[in-house]
Order: C-alpha cells, then sequence, then structure tokens
C-alpha cells in the first residue's frame, strides 16, 4: 500500500462512525478503564496506543475518526502556524513516545515532558488519583522522567505533524540555587528538536521549584534563559521561542511581578496555569486530603483568575496560553475572553475521550463566528464593547 503524505488519510469505515457513538463508546470503555489503578491505566492506554500504530492502517483510522474531522481554526501565536489553538498540556506524554496518535486526535500542537536533565523515577507511588465526580485528578507524580538522552531518541523516530512544545525542568536531587544548571542543559538539549520550549518552574511536587518564581530569582532565571536563546538561535541559525509555565496559587501582586519580568526579558508566551495545591469545590471528596496538585474542573476558576490578572498587565505583548480545567467550549470561550491566545487541557481528555478535541474547537469556531470575529483579540474587543455599552456611551465617568 503507497503511503501518504502526513496529515492526508483514506476513507475508512470511521468515516460513518459519528461524535453521539464515539461518545457513547467512550463511555462504555471508560468504566473499564477507570476499574484500573489510575497511573496503571495510563500506561497501559498510552502503550496499547503505540502498539495499535504498529498496525498498518492504524493511524489513518484515527485520524479519520477524530484529527480529519476537527474543523480548521488556524492561528498564527508565537511565530507558529496552528491548525487550530488547542494543545495537549505538558505531562501526559512525557517521555514523548506517543507523539503520532495524539497528534491524531485533532490537538493543534502538542506539549511533551517535563523531560528532567537524567532520568529518575518520581515519587512513590501510589501518586496518582483520579476524583470522577469533580472530574479532577489529583497528582504527585514528581517528574517521572526518562531523560534528556531517551526523550530526543524517542522524539527523532517520531512523525511529526503538529508543532511540539517541550517542557523542561530540573532533577529533584538538583539544589535549587544550582536549579539554572538543569534548565540551561535542557534548553540546549531540546532547542534543535522543539517548535517551542516551556519552562516549568510551577511543578507542586518538585520539593522549592516554585519558589523559582519568586521575583529576585525568576529575573535571573528569565535573563540567563534568554541569552542562551540567542546563543542557541546563531548556533543553529532558528529561533525558538520560550514559554514559561506558571502555578495558579500566586497572588495578583506575584503575577504582578512576573508579568513585568515576562515583559523586561521579552518572554514568547506565559503557560497559565499549572496544578493548584489548594482544593477549591471538593466538599464530600475523600480524596482532598491526599497531597499534591489538583487539575480539571475545580481548578477552573483560579486559572481564569490568574490568565485575566496577566492580561491586564501584559496587554496583548505576549501570548498567554490558558490551561486549567477546561473542559467544554464553554470554559475555552471564558479562558479566551480572559486573554488566552492558546489553550491546553489534560484532566478533561482523560474524562471525556478524544473527541473533547473536536467538541471544543466547533464550539469555539461557533462563538467567534456569532461575535462575527475571527481572532481572540478581536473577541475580547467586541466582548468589552458589547458589556460595558454605556462607557461608549459617554454615560458612565
Ligand atoms: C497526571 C498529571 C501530570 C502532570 N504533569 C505535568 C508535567 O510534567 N509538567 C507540567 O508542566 N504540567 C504537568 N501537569 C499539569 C498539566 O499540564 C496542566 O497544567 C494541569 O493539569 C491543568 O490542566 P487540566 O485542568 O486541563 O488538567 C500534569 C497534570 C496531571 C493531571
Amino acid at each position: 500500500m503507497a503511503s501518504l503524505p502526513p496529515g492526508e488519510t483514506r476513507s475508512t469505515g470511521a468515516d460513518r462512525i459519528d461524535g453521539k457513538t464515539q461518545t457513547a463508546l467512550y463511555k462504555l470503555i471508560r468504566p473499564l478503564l477507570f476499574s484500573l489503578d489510575p497511573e496503571r491505566t495510563h500506561n497501559l492506554t498510552l502503550s496499547a496506543l503505540r502498539q495499535a500504530y504498529r498496525v498498518p492502517g492504524a493511524g489513518a483510522f484515527v485520524r479519520s475518526v477524530y484529527a480529519r474531522r476537527t474543523p480548521p481554526l488556524p492561528v498564527c501565536v508565537m511565530g507558529l502556524q496552528l491548525h487550530n489553538p488547542l494543545g495537549l498540556a505538558a505531562g501526559l506524554d512525557k517521555d514523548a513516545s506517543c507523539v503520532s496518535p495524539l497528534t491524531d486526535f485533532g490537538f493543534g500542537f502538542l506539549e511533551l515532558g517535563t523531560v528532567t536533565p537524567r532520568a529518575q523515577i518520581g515519587n512513590p507511588k501510589k501518586r496518582l488519583f483520579r476524583l470522577p465526580k469533580h472530574e479532577a485528578i489529583i497528582n504527585r507524580m514528581g517528574f517521572n522522567s526518562i531523560g534528556l538522552d531517551a526523550f530526543l531518541a524517542n522524539l527523532a523516530r517520531t512523525r511529526r505533524a503538529c508543532p511540539l512544545g517541550i517542557n523542561i525542568g530540573k532533577n529533584r536531587d538538583t539544589p535549587v540555587p544550582r536549579a539554572l544548571d538543569d534548565y540551561l542543559l535542557g534548553l540546549r538539549a531540546v532547542y534543535p528538536l522543539a517548535d517551542y520550549v516551556a519552562v516549568n518552574i510551577s511543578s507542586p511536587n518538585t520539593p522549592g521549584l516554585r519558589a523559582l518564581q519568586d521575583q529576585d530569582t525568576l529575573a535571573v532565571l528569565l535573563a540567563a534563559l534568554k541569552s542562551e536563546q540567542q546563543v542557541l538561535t546563531r548556533t543553529h541559525a532558528r529561533y525558538v521561542p520560550l514559554a514559561i509555565k506558571i502555578a495558579p496559587d500566586l497572588a495578583d501582586q506575584e503575577i504582578g511581578a512576573i508579568a513585568r519580568l515576562l515583559l523586561e526579558y521579552d518572554i514568547d508566551a506565559v503557560i497559565a496555569t499549572n496544578t493548584t495545591v489548594s482544593r477549591p469545590q471538593l466538599e464530600g471528596a475523600p480524596l482532598a486530603v491526599e497531597s499534591g496538585g489538583l487539575s480539571g474542573r475545580p481548578l477552573g476558576a483560579l486559572a481564569t483568575h490568574v490568565i485575566r490578572e496577566l492580561h491586564r498587565r501584559l496587554a496583548e505583548k505576549i501570548p498567554i496560553i490558558g490551561v486549567g480545567g477546561i473542559g467544554n467550549a464553554d470554559d475555552a470561550w471564558e479562558k479566551i475572553l480572559a486573554g488566552a491566545d492558546l489553550l491546553q487541557i489534560y484532566t478533561a481528555l482523560i474524562y471525556q475521550g478524544p473527541l473533547v478535541v473536536r467538541s471544543i474547537i466547533s464550539g469555539i469556531r461557533a462563538r467567534l463566528s456569532a461575535l462575527g470575529v475571527e481572532t481572540f483579540a478581536q473577541a475580547r474587543a467586541a466582548h468589552a464593547h458589547r458589556s460595558s455599552p454605556n462607557e461608549h456611551n459617554g454615560v458612565t465617568r
């Protein structure tokens, strides 16, 4: 069978499977997946996808069910041309071992990692907990990583059909004052294969990591990463954008300080947010006592707040990648109106399956066209105009 160019697919039986059937199918499979230990399910699912992709035509089948039916919504952010603005958040494919199947789910981009310089096993198990009633997850994985060398070997073997961000972190046993060494190692190693590099200073599960968000420490980190980016741009004759991923557990004043530094050091994007150490909206959930980062629905409002605060200060000068609690098009739209230029999901993919990608993109397209605009920035402007008509009539003030 002659091979097809990436992204193209032959018509398969999947063309006859409609969205409702797919949702019903995932609802049928979900109890089986959820009957196992969460981390085991995660590993089994990724491994099953890898195995399935060895069968000729498997990729074409998945593409025809998901990617090919995801309507286009092209955007250009950080200089990257994306089919659509919805990406996979970091942490699901930490080892870059499942890139093709995840791309075929219809995402506009994937963020791989977090990868640490040296391989490490992460925190003791059990370290991943599902809270289905709350559509949430608590994790304290602690950067289980195969390390840079193995990660890059995986990536080198991979078919690339959408832009790939690579999220870098530090090893647990690297003292926090030496954290910069790990980030520079990571940046240099992944630079040639990354479409953007995400600097993770906000995971709650590596002791001391979040202290890197403190103003003085962050200034040193950003200065060094930015100057290394300039060196690497010359060496590789290619500019790879740098994005900083921050926590949802910051006071407004801290968000303000971070925004000033992002502008001062000309950082290319900010990812808001990582998981929260707080426990909002978890009444009646015994697992709420587990330590670690909370993601999914209960994180949504906190993440939106951080995005809004960032947007107020960055004033469209630096793109914001909004992530945290997005489970449908309404959630996505809320993040867009708060200031997000791109979006990412993780937990919703676990609870709803891959169809959630298409459903979110279709919903965003419908909302853009209802407003009669094309870009997210235009949507924000139109929305602001509609919500405060009095100001524009000169009635208030
Ligand atoms: C099990 C799990 C592992 C994660 N690992 C990482 C990670 O390695 N690096 C990172 O930057 N974020 C990691 N995250 C955070 C996600 O990228 C995302 O910021 C967060 O889950 C909020 O999005 P969501 O509510 O759509 O899940 C992880 C999240 C989960 C649930």
